[in-house]
């Protein structure tokens, strides 16, 4: 059995195009009115797809498909927000390759032993509301869904009146499982499998994260006449610790370090910038390395505020530990790419998915197809189609060996 590599590509082309950018890009960014049609649109799919339908309280939308047995699920899942001008196939790809898998049993008339089911998680990217993995986290038990609806974005909208703006709060009842494994394909995002001329991934686990969340106060004042030496610039100490996290990260190997997004108040051009608001994320796969980044991090803030007069506060507000993923799993995924005949290699994640709460949940693994050039979180990232359809025939056959074939050729019921 193979997926239908047309229907999967047309599937991603159509998403794409709600939110698309002048660059060739998307930005759907969670619980938008973007991410509200992009939803409506894989509702549908979903539907006629004969998935079972259900939305949970934190906008998790799940479709079911019923196994000959009843009870836990092999779920597969992945996300369709977005950064800010993010790629087409970041999370996208995960969601389509699942609902293309469906769609494949159902044209073979496959009945699996166990229920599958396909997932889209509500906010993945921590982009408009931080931190990331905001809803997998909570169905986990990380985040209560006071936190969750609690969280901001930067107009100060909270989640929970942009998830019932968008018509998309469900029950509790609704969310996804009970699970037996979880599956999560993605692309790749970095540079391992081109460097190795292999098309798919088969993950370890994912690095360690850490999101701080830094507030500089300096003075703000006339940019003309305050002299050099009694001025306490929050940006000019900001350009300070920028170079510093770069230097840290640099320092220490596997390690990054990543300033993304910073404000300098009041942002015009002849004040001295009297306040910066920024965040640092840091990663690396050992926890007790983590903290040591972390560690030089408050000791370079607490430089900098001495050197230049300016208060440097940091609050490591969110944590994603290591986490290695279920070695059955990961070697049901290496097993079934070998099955097809798809050549892989494994390696740990550096960047964040779902997968990571998941693990704590049911046993996970994911599958990665290449990425060209190793790009994502921009409008240049891209796969080839035919990883991408390398990539989905991992997700099918691993799928499959997971939940079993219950009798060849039955007619699909409803579930
Ligand atoms: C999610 O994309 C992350 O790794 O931050
Ligand atoms: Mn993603
Ligand atoms: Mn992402």
């Amino acid at each position: 059995m193979r997926i239908n590599a047309h229907r999967l590509h047309e599937s991603l082309r159509q998403l794409a195009r709600i939110g698309a950018t002048p660059g060739g890009g998307v930005t759907r960014l969670a619980l938008s009115s973007e991410d509200r049609s992009a939803r409506d649109l894989l509702r549908r799919w979903m539907e006629e797809a004969s998935l079972r339908v259900r939305v949970d309280d934190f906008g998790n939308i799940t479709g079911r498909r019923a196994g000959s047995e009843s009870g836990k699920a092999v779920l597969m899942a992945s996300h369709i927000d977005t950064v800010r001008r993010g790629g087409c196939y970041d999370g996208a790809y995960g969601v389509l390759a699942a609902l293309e898998v469906m769609r494949t049993l159902n044209d073979a008339g496959v009945t699996t032993r166990r229920p599958l089911e396909l997932v889209n998680w509500t906010n993945e990217e921590g982009v408009r509301f931080e931190p990331a993995m905001l809803a997998s986290g909570a169905v986990a038990g990380r985040f209560t869904p006071e936190y969750v609806y609690g969280r901001t974005d930067r107009d100060g909208v909270t989640f929970g009146d942009e998830l019932e703006r968008i018509g998309y709060k469900g029950d509790r009842d609704n969310r996804p499982g009970p699970v037996a494994a979880y599956l999560e394909l993605h692309v790749e995002q970095g540079p391992v499998l081109e460097d190795a001329g292999i098309p798919v991934g088969v993950v370890d686990g994912i690095v360690g994260i850490t999101w701080s969340e830094i507030t500089i106060e300096g003075r703000a004042d006339h940019a003309g006449p305050s002299p050099m030496p009694l001025r306490r610039d929050a940006l000019v100490a900001a350009a300070r610790l920028i170079a510093g996290v770069d230097d840290i990260a640099r320092a220490i190997e596997g390690a990054v370090g990543t300033v993304g997004r910073i404000t300098a108040e009041p942002n015009v051009i002849n004040t001295i910038p009297g306040k910066v608001t920024m965040s640092v994320d840091l990663r690396h796969p050992d926890s007790a390395t983590l903290d040591r980044l972390v560690a030089g991090l408050e000791r370079l803030a607490s430089d900098i505020a001495a050197l230049t007069g300016v208060t440097v506060a940091v609050n490591r507000f969110w944590t994603s530990e290591p986490t290695p993923f279920a070695a059955e799993i990961v070697d049901a995924v290496e097993t079934a790419a070998a099955e097809m005949g798809i050549s892989t290699r494994r390696f740990w994640s550096g960047a964040g998915h779902d997968a990571k709460y998941m693990q704590d949940v049911a046993p996970s693994a994911m599958i990665f197809a290449r990425s060209i050039n190793g790009l994502s979180h921009c409008e240049q990232e891209y796969s080839t189609p035919e990883d991408l359809e390398a990539g989905a025939n991992v997700l099918l056959r691993a799928a499959l060996g997971l939940a079993g074939i219950e009798g060849e050729r039955t007619s699909h019921k409803r579930g």
